[in-house]
Order: structure tokens, then C-alpha cells, then sequence
């Protein structure tokens, strides 16, 4: 649904006069405007790489309702010693002090403005020149050099290459905030990805309290760093120990349910899956995932019923990573499927035991990447034994004090949890 109408586009044609930006050398180049600013919200930092990037422009993406207007807001009145800018296109001026008021912060550095005209929005910040803009949301501006209507495809496009121009000139930093529809897009083009220099998603599950915050694009840093955080009623909370949050402490004896060591971009965390496996009531056996992809499930599921002789298939399976979390390290495999198993037999599963490896279509147990660190957070949260892929060699494993035992297939797993 691309809209084309535009009205005028005089800036289109390549025009030969000198701009103002004149060619300098290295040596030329300021090294005061690659100063990155931190915004206060350590994970936030972190995930960028060290603050933004001035002249830069990051995209934050999520679904409605995951809190992104919670955390640029967080950010913006934390932020005490720079200048910030905050245009609303989405909610009301009183509707911002509220909630600034329900996470207790004020601040007399940061302005707001309740605009959505792109050539207003572009006058206030020259005015203004803030280190930092903060648009919520992209989908609310409107230039009128383009005539759709504003969210359109051609309206987010332009409007955001107008923001990074002004942003490269002026040497402000953006971030602009993106709702993404249900296939997971940022509205809609993946043009937009192109244009900006950072792209961070905010997600989780709005029936939960953990958020996730990562990068799939960063031009000024790594794309493997990861930030949680925990929605509480007074704001957004940086969890800084995730693992010992995530693995419950309380019921240690029901069948269904290991701990993973896994790693979501370069960070090691145990996180506790849970199953549920019952006769099928119907015809055609449910297969149901929230935060795991329903498709490798599958194929665990499959490999279960050919490799090790489980009969699985006339039985519903729900599978579920504790705290809404979503997870795409495979070497969560091994605990999906000690899970499953456990909660098919009903016999519970050591509550001192973790689990890391991935499964693969024969049922052999592959290994995995940065093994080590898996197995020293395992240690740190005192856990008693890990289960390891065999095929992971090339380390010292009698540093840790956790006890490693190392398996080649999946039916090994399960004689030694279950006998
Ligand atoms: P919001 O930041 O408005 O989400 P987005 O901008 O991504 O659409 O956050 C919306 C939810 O967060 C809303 O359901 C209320 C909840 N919330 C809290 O739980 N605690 C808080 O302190 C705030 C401000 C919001
Ligand atoms: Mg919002």
C-alpha cells in the first residue's frame, strides 16, 4: 500500500552548488562530536554500545503497550545535565505530567511539546537545539510536503529522512519511537531500518512483567547486547541479576519444568521452561508455545517420537519460558526437552540441575557457543550439576564448582535424570 502522491519535491533534484559541508581531513574531524551522550538508563546505554552517537538516530521499536513511552520518559527526565526535547504526537501534555508523576521524577531540563507537523516539530528544535529529540511516535508526524495521510509508508519515510538530515547537521541526537505491527515490522517498511543508524526492539509479554530490550542494527556498536527490565507500577526497573529472577524458587517438586543456561546476545542467564503434557481431548493434538518458536518445538517433538521412542503424538503439549521472555538461543533444546519429558512421566527434575545443549535431527546433542560462561553462571547461582554437550572440549572444566555432565544424545539425557 504504497502511496506516491506527493506535492512539491524541490530538494529531489541533485542541485551542484557547494553545500555548507565542506570536504575536511581526519585530522579535521572533531573528536568532541563523537562524544557519545548517556542517557542514564544503564542497560539502555549498554545496548547502544555506550550512549548515543550525536547526529545519530535510533529507532525503538515494540508492540503497543510495551512501555516505550514509559522508558523514553524515564530516560528524558533523568537526563539532568543535557538539553532534551520531547514531542508527543500521541498523548497530551497533561497526559505526560501524569504519568511523570506516577514515576516520581521531575525535571527542569526537558521540554515537551504536543506536536505533529514534521515542519514545526524541525523550527522547535532549531530553536532549540536540544542534544537530544525524542519524537513518540514517527507514525504521528506529517510533512506537508507529502500528501498521505500520516503512518502511511511514504509519510514515515520522508519524515524520518528530514529528522536524520537535520540531525546530521545540527549534531543532535534521536531517538524515535516506532510502533510495530503484528508481524513484528517497524511500520511496515524495512526502509526505515535502512535509513536509521540504530534499530532497538522493546519486547515481552504485556501479561508480564519482563522487557526485553535488544539491537538488530547498530552502527556504532555491537548488535549482541541485551538489556531486561521489570514494569513495575512506578515505572521501569533495570534487572542487573536476571537469572535469579527468572528460575522460580518455589515449586521445586512439580514434574515439567528445567532450568536453561542460555545466552541472549552476549549474556548468560537461567531461565526456567515449563511444559505441560496431557492425553489430547480431540482428535488433533494442540502444540502451543508462548516464547519459544513453535516451530522448533516441532521438531524437538518429532525427534522425541523417532529418535528416542517417545510417544508424544496423541498428547497436547504447552510449553512456556517463565516471565513472558522470549527465547532464541538453541542450546534451550536440551531443557525444552527434559521438560517435556518430565512433565510426561510426572516425575520432577532435580531442582539442582540445569541444562545447555542443542538437539538435532538424529537426537544428538550438539554443541553450543561460549560454553564456559554458561557454566560459571550456572556455578554462581549454585546449582549442583550442569548437563553439557559431549562435544564441547577445549575448556578446563574443573575450575567451576558445579559438577558437568557431558552427554552425546538425547536418550542419554533422560536415563541419566530419570533412571
Ligand atoms: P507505555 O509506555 O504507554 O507503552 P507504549 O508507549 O509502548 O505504547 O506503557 C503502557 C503500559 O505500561 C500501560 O499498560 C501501563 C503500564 N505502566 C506501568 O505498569 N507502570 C508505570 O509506571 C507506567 C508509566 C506504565
Ligand atoms: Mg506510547
Amino acid at each position: 500500500m504504497e502511496e506516491i502522491v506527493e506535492k512539491k519535491r524541490s530538494a529531489s533534484a541533485i542541485s551542484t552548488h557547494l553545500s555548507a559541508n565542506q570536504p575536511i581531513t581526519l585530522e579535521d574531524i572533531s573528536a568532541e562530536q563523537m562524544k557519545r551522550i548517556t542517557v542514564g538508563i544503564t542497560e539502555f546505554d549498554r545496548v547502544l554500545g555506550g550512549g548515543i552517537v550525536p547526529g545519530s538516530i535510533v529507532l525503538l521499536g515494540g508492540e503497543p503497550g510495551i512501555g516505550k513511552s514509559t522508558l523514553v520518559l524515564q530516560m528524558a527526565l533523568g537526563m539532568k545535565s543535557r538539553k532534551v526535547l520531547y514531542v508527543s504526537g500521541e498523548e497530551s501534555l497533561q497526559q505526560i505530567k501524569l504519568r511523570a508523576g506516577r514515576l516520581g521524577l521531575e525535571s527542569d531540563t526537558c521540554l515537551f511539546l504536543s506536536e505533529t507537523s514534521l515542519e514545526n516539530v524541525l523550527a522547535h528544535t532549531a530553536q532549540i537545539l536540544p542534544h537530544l529529540l525524542i519524537i513518540d511516535s514517527i507514525q504521528t508526524l506529517a510533512t506537508e510536503t507529502v500528501e498521505s495521510s500520516p503512518g502511511s509508508v511514504t509519510q514515515v519515510r520522508e519524515c524520518t529522512s528530514a529528522i536524520l538530515k537535520f540531525a546530521k547537521q545540527n549534531h543532535t541526537a534521536a531517538i524515535l519511537i516506532g510502533h510495530i505491527n503484528k508481524e513484528g515490522n517497524l511500520a511496515g517498511p524495512k526502509v526505515l531500518e535502512h535509513i536509521v543508524d540504530s534499530v532497538l526492539q522493546f519486547e515481552g509479554d504485556t501479561n508480564y512483567l519482563y522487557r526485553i530490550l535488544r539491537t538488530s542494527k547498530n552502527r556504532f556498536g555491537s548488535t549482541n547486547e541485551l538489556g531486561i527490565f521489570e514494569m513495575r507500577g512506578n515505572g521501569l526497573r533495570e534487572v542487573l541479576n536476571p537469572s535469579e529472577q527468572l528460575i522460580s524458587k518455589t515449586n521445586n517438586d512439580i514434574s515439567g519444568t528445567a532450568v536453561a543456561a542460555t545466552i541472549e546476545g552476549i549474556r548468560p542467564f537461567l531461565i526456567e521452561i515449563q511444559a505441560l503434557v496431557s492425553s489430547a481431548a480431540y482428535g488433533t493434538p494442540q502444540r502451543s508455545s508462548t516464547g519459544f518458536d513453535l516451530r522448533r518445538l516441532n521438531m524437538l517433538l518429532a525427534v522425541l517420537e523417532k529418535r528416542a521412542g517417545f510417544k508424544l503424538l496423541a498428547k497436547d503439549v504447552f510449553l512456556n519460558i517463565a516471565g513472558g521472555l522470549r527465547i532464541n538461543d538453541p542450546a534451550t533444546d536440551m531443557a525444552v526437552i527434559c521438560s517435556i519429558l518430565s512433565s510426561n512421566i510426572d516425575i520432577a527434575i532435580d531442582h539442582k540441575y540445569c541444562f545447555t545443549g542443542e538437539v538435532g535431527l538424529t537426537g544428538e546433542i550438539r554443541a553450543v557457543n561460549r560454553i564456559e560462561q554458561r557454566i560459571a553462571e550456572a556455578a554462581k547461582l549454585g546449582f549442583k550439576k550442569i548437563f553439557i554437550p559431549k562435544l564441547n572440549k577445549g575448556f578446563d572444566g574443573s575450575k567451576f564448582s558445579i559438577e558437568l555432565e557431558k552427554v552425546s544424545r538425547v536418550e542419554e539425557v533422560f536415563r541419566k535424570i530419570f533412571g
